[in-house]
C-alpha cells in the first residue's frame, strides 16, 4: 500500500485563486484508499479544447446524438414552454448544439441566454459561437453550476419562465444519489412551471462504451493526462506524464464508465504549492471522472425524487441517448 503523502515545506504558497484547487488536490491525493481528483478540473483551456475534439471523434457518438435530438425536436421542445422564457445553460461548453433551441426561441421572441461555465475558454467559445443569432442577448457567468444559476435567477423578470439546459449527459458525472441531490438543488432555485432539459446517455454495450472513453487517436487519454499537466503548471508539481497511462473501465455495479490515470511504476511526486509529496504504487490509479449511464424509464422517478415531473422524452436510436423535459412542480 502507498504511504500517506509527506508534508514538504514550501516557500511558494498558492495564489488565492488557486487555493481551492490546491486543497482539493491535497484532499483527493491523500485518500487512504482510492486517490481521486474532481472531474471539474479537467476543463482548463487545454482540457476544453480537447473536449471539443472528443465531441467530433467517431467513437464518441454522444454529442452527435444529443445534437440530432435538439435539431429534430427544437420547435416541439420550445412550443412546450409557452410565454416569455429566459434560457440558462449549465456547463455549456462551446454551446454549438444549443443553437437549435436558441434559434427556435428567437424566432418566437427576443431571448436572453445565460451560459454558466467553470471554464473561461469554453465560455468565450460559447459566446463567440452563438452571438450571431438574431434577437439573442448573451450574458455568460464564469461560475460553478449552482452559483451561476442563482445569479441567473436574480435576473429573472416578473412573469418570465426559466428554462435550464443540462445537456451532454453531464449529469452522469454525479453518482445517482448525488445526481438527484444536485437536481433537487437546481429545483430549489427554480419556480413551479420552470423547465429543465436534461440530456442522459443511455446504457449500451461495454465495448462501445470503452471505445468512447478510450479512443484510438488518444485524444481522451490526452484530455485525462492534461489534469496532471494542470497540477504541474498551476501548483508546480513534477508529475512525469510519461509515467502515467489513461485507463477507462466499466463499473457494472454503478452502471458507469470510469476514467483513471494509472501509475506505470512506483514513484513519488512532489506538489510544492500544496506542500506535499505523494507516493504512487506501480499500477495504482487516480480516479478522475465517472460517466453514469441510464435506462430511458428511470427518469420518471429521478424527476419525481428531485421535485420535477418528466413531461416528455425524446430518444436517439442510432446512439441511445435521451433528451428529458422536466417541469418544476
Ligand atoms: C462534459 S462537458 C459538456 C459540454 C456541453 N454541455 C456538451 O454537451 O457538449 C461539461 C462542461 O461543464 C463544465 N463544468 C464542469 N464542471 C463544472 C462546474 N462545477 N460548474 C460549471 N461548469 C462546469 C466544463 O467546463 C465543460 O464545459
Amino acid at each position: 500500500m502507498a504511504s500517506a503523502p509527506r508534508m514538504v515545506p514550501s516557500a511558494v504558497p498558492p495564489p488565492p485563486e488557486l487555493a481551492e484547487f490546491c486543497s482539493d488536490v491535497v484532499l483527493g491525493l491523500s485518500q487512504p484508499g482510492q486517490k481521486e481528483l474532481p472531474s471539474k478540473y479537467l476543463y482548463d483551456n487545454v482540457g476544453s479544447a480537447l473536449f471539443e475534439v472528443i465531441s467530433h471523434l467517431p467513437e464518441y457518438g454522444l454529442t452527435r446524438a444529443d445534437e440530432r435530438l435538439l435539431r429534430r425536436h427544437a420547435d416541439e421542445i420550445v412550443d412546450r414552454l409557452t410565454g416569455p422564457v429566459a434560457v440558462a445553460e449549465l456547463g455549456s461548453g462551446s454551446g454549438k448544439k444549443t443553437r437549435w433551441l436558441l434559434e427556435a426561441f428567437c424566432r418566437r421572441q427576443r431571448t436572453s441566454y445565460y451560459p454558466v461555465e467553470i471554464s473561461h475558454s469554453a465560455l468565450v467559445m460559447c459566446e463567440r459561437e452563438l452571438r450571431d443569432i438574431d434577437r439573442i442577448s448573451i450574458v455568460g457567468f464564469e461560475r460553478e453550476y449552482l452559483d451561476g444559476l442563482l445569479e441567473v435567477a436574480a435576473y429573472r423578470k416578473s412573469g418570465q419562465r426559466l428554462f435550464v439546459l443540462f445537456l451532454g449527459s453531464t449529469i452522469g458525472n454525479f453518482d445517482r444519489p448525488a445526481g438527484v441531490k444536485f437536481l433537487a438543488e437546481v429545483r430549489r432555485i427554480l419556480q413551479p412551471g420552470d423547465g429543465l432539459l436534461l440530456g442522459t446517455d443511455l446504457e449500451k454495450p461495454s465495448t462501445q462504451l470503452l471505445a468512447a472513453y478510450d479512443d484510438e487517436l488518444g485524444v481522451t487519454a490526452a484530455f485525462n493526462l492534461n489534469l496532471l499537466s494542470r497540477v504541474n503548471r498551476d501548483l508546480g508539481a513534477d508529475f512525469d506524464l510519461r509515467q502515467f497511462t489513461h485507463l477507462a473501465k466499466i463499473n457494472y455495479k454503478a452502471r458507469s464508465v470510469e476514467m483513471h490515470l494509472q501509475s506505470k511504476r512506483r514513484q513519488i511526486v512532489s506538489i510544492p504549492a500544496a506542500e506535499i509529496a505523494v507516493e504512487f504504487r506501480e499500477g495504482e490509479t487516480i480516479w478522475t471522472e465517472s460517466s453514469h449511464k441510464y435506462s430511458a424509464d428511470e427518469m420518471t422517478e429521478t424527476a419525481r425524487n428531485s421535485g420535477f415531473r418528466c413531461e416528455a422524452q425524446w430518444i436517439d436510436e442510432q446512439w441511445p441517448f435521451a433528451e428529458n423535459l422536466l417541469i418544476a412542480e
